[in-house]
């Protein structure tokens, strides 16, 4: 049996419940867990959660990370700048499989204002069990990280650029 992946699990204080709620679901199954918070209702921003969650989920492939806050959109926005991660938005099961068989996504993202219970547990159980498929969705992942390198490269470019100019000016 493959070894279970390491979940990590983040969210800002609009998806806290929900977080809170996985979090429960999941040590029911024995799945191991890092919550990099949020741990309250608290305001706090949904980017350093993304960014959290983002940094320890690229740090090994056996690690999947699941994020969360009020829509599930800012989160996601966030998580995806960060190279190596590809995070879905799910709301549905058949999206959740799909995610993974096409997408392989390393990051589950869901709404948390509102949930419902069953729905999540739903998704979360079909994420983690579906499985990439590989062959024509490789070709496309690579272009995905063939575009990361491309653009990333260039943001470097322009702040060597910049920087040059400020020097000079
Ligand atoms: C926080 O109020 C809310 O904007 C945030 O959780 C999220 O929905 C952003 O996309």
């Amino acid at each position: 049996m493959p070894k279970r992946p390491l979940i990590i699990l983040g969210s800002d204080h609009a998806g806290f419940k929900i977080k809170e709620f996985i979090k429960k679901e999941l040590l029911k199954k024995n799945y191991p867990l890092q919550d990099v918070g949020t741990f309250s209702l608290k305001r706090v921003d949904y980017p350093d959660f993304a960014e959290k969650v983002a940094l320890e989920v690229r740090k090994d492939k056996n690690r999947k990370g699941i994020l969360t806050c009020g829509t599930g959109i800012g989160a996601s926005i966030a998580a995806n700048k960060i190279p190596g991660i590809r995070a879905a938005l799910v709301s549905n099961t058949k999206d959740a499989r799909l995610s993974i068989e096409h997408n392989n996504a390393n990051v589950l993202v869901l709404g948390g204002r509102p949930f419902n219970k069953e729905n999540t547990r739903r998704i979360t159980n079909v994420w983690l069990k579906s499985a990439f498929q590989g062959g024509r969705h490789q070709r496309r992942l690579k272009k995905i990280s063939n575009l990361e390198k491309k653009y990333l490269g260039a943001a470097e470019q322009t702040k060597r650029i910049q920087g040059f100019q400020e020097k000079r000016t």
